[in-house]
Order: C-alpha cells, then sequence, then structure tokens
C-alpha cells in the first residue's frame, strides 16, 4: 500500500493523508489546473493551498474534473496573516470557499502569527480574535479541523491559554538540518501534529552529499530520503513538484532509516535555515 493512503489521525479523530502536495508558486490559470489534476491522478488526495498562494481556484477546478469525490479528497486552506480581526477572518474564509467552489473545508490555517511587514510585531490578542474566528466556523461545521502555521512557542502558549478549542495542526518550515526542536517538542505534547513545509529545503537541500550517500543504500534519491527524515520525526511532509516524475518519486517512501542515518542526518549543518 502506498504511504499516499496512509493517514495520521488529528486530536479531534480526523483521518489527514500522510503526504500531502505542496502548491506554492503554481499559480492560477490552465496550466496550474492541470498540474493540480495530474497530481490527483497520481493518488495525492490532500492538498496544500492558501489564500495567498493564488492558485485556490485552480484547486477546485482540478479536483472538479478529476474523478475523484471531493470527500476523498483533504483540502488545507489558510487564512492571510495580515488579517487579525475576528470579522477580516469570517470574509476571508468564504472568498476562499468561493474560490474553490466548494461548501467545506478540510482544514484552515491561520498562515502567520505576524503580519509579512511586520514580524517582530506583537500580535497575541490580535491572534486569539482570529482563532476565535475559527473555532467559530469549525463548530458550524464549515471546516473539520482548525490550525495554525509559523507559530513559535510563544505564539502557541498564548492560543491555548484562550482558546477553546486546541489547534489541531502547527504548519512549519521543517527539513533536515531545520527541525525546530522546541515546536515540534511543545506540539507533541499537547498533540498537534506538525507538518513540515519546505521539506526539500524549496529543493536547495538536495545537494548535501549526506542525503546522495544514505539515499544509495536504500536505491532512492535524495528527495526520498529528505521526505521520509521528516516522517520518522513524526511529521507530515508537503513537497512541491510541478514535474510529473517526481510526483512518483516523492510518493514512493515505503523503506526505513536507520537509526544511525537519522543520526547522521540530524547532525547535518543547518546553513538553509
Ligand atoms: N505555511 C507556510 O508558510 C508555507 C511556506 C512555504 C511552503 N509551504 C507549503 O509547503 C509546500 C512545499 O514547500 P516549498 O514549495 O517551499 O518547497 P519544497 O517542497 O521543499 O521544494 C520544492 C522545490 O523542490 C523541487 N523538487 C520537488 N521534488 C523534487 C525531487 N523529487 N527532486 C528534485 N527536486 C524536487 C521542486 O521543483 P519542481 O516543482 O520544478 O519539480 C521545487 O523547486 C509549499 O508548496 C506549500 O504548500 C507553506
Amino acid at each position: 500500500m502506498s504511504l499516499l493512503n496512509e493517514y495520521f489521525k488529528l486530536n479531534n479523530g480526523v483521518r489527514i493523508p500522510k503526504i500531502g502536495y505542496g502548491t506554492w508558486q503554481i499559480f492560477d490559470g490552465p496550466d496550474a489546473v492541470e498540474i493540480f489534476e495530474t497530481a490527483i491522478k497520481k493518488g495525492y488526495r490532500h492538498l496544500d493551498t492558501a489564500a495567498l498562494y493564488d492558485n485556490e481556484e485552480s484547486v477546485g477546478k482540478a479536483i472538479e474534473k478529476s474523478d475523484v469525490d471531493r470527500e476523498d479528497i483533504f483540502i488545507t486552506s489558510k487564512v492571510l496573516s495580515s488579517i487579525k480581526t475576528y470579522e477580516g477572518t469570517l470574509e476571508a474564509f468564504e472568498t476562499t470557499m468561493e474560490k474553490l467552489g466548494f461548501d467545506y473545508l478540510d482544514l484552515y490555517l491561520i498562515h502567520g502569527p505576524t503580519p509579512m511587514h511586520d514580524r517582530e510585531g506583537n500580535y497575541d490578542k490580535e491572534n486569539i480574535e482570529v482563532w476565535r474566528a475559527l473555532e467559530k466556523l469549525y463548530k458550524e461545521g464549515r471546516i473539520r479541523a482548525i490550525g495554525i502555521s509559523n507559530f513559535r512557542v510563544h505564539d502557541m502558549k498564548n492560543l491555548m491559554e484562550h482558546a477553546e478549542i486546541k489547534p489541531m495542526v502547527n504548519q512549519i518550515r521543517f527539513f533536515v538540518g531545520n527541525t525546530k526542536d522546541d515546536i515540534v517538542e511543545y506540539c507533541k505534547k499537547h498533540d498537534i501534529l506538525v507538518e513540515a513545509y519546505s521539506p526539500l529545503g524549496v529543493g536547495r537541500l538536495l545537494d548535501k552529499p549526506v542525503l546522495t550517500e544514505i539515499g544509495k543504500t536504500h536505491n532512492v534519491t535524495p528527495a526520498q530520503v529528505a521526505l521520509r527524515y521528516c516522517l520518522q520525526k513524526g511529521t507530515l511532509p508537503l513537497p512541491k513538484t510541478k514535474t510529473p516524475s517526481r510526483m512518483d518519486e516523492n510518493a514512493r517512501l515505503e523503506f526505513t532509516l536507520t537509526d544511525d542515518e537519522m543520526k547522521r542526518l540530524d547532525d547535518i549543518d543547518d546553513d538553509l535555515r
């Protein structure tokens, strides 16, 4: 059985396919629809989009055109990190749903704890407002699971102190050499699934000789080593590729890295951080 048909269980019992398909930098249009349709044809059942990516419409169209039922595909989207009000979040959600063309979403995330133009700012109070909007949509059954992205331990503690419903997911930048252990540990303790974005280091990780060496012993590519590493760390990888052969490659992860290999990967220098 392919890992594309295996699941993690979120803390509310919802099942989420173990490998997601990242869609960043594939912009709305016929090419995007075709690329997403190909990913679905190849077995991906978990698509990661965001209002920011400018491709929600194409994600919706690709699912509509495919012969897979909506209920069999897990869709994640995200509210822009610049939206920090209750009403603004509810409006953003409706826009996302219009673009996708569906009446419910599987997972909705706060894209970031701070807007991009003010990364160092403090938005603790505002994040609680945004979270309240997500809780409302969740309780109404519009969203099957809710979560956060790019939240640091401080941001999570703030949310946990005030939230009625705790997040099910934190989607963070995570790859070999960049493992953010404090965040992962906090998430584990609170049963929050960590999703690994940029699991290939946006492609730049793949030149590292250690990955090639370890790959050779398993007859797999550096990309497969990098993705398997995420899974063995208990995280859910979200590789992005517009290349059909790589879609297959990134899902063929049925091998196991030894403890020694995991340790070698843990020790890799983190110059891509
Ligand atoms: N929440 C957030 O703030 C956030 C931020 C960044 C990303 N994300 C999510 O995470 C997803 C993945 O992250 P990412 O797009 O930053 O980077 P990534 O998945 O780490 O890397 C993507 C790059 O690697 C290449 N690639 C893919 N598979 C490969 C393979 N088997 N061999 C060699 N090269 C390969 C792709 O090229 P081709 O496409 O040309 O094949 C692309 O250039 C995003 O698409 C998005 O859904 C979330």
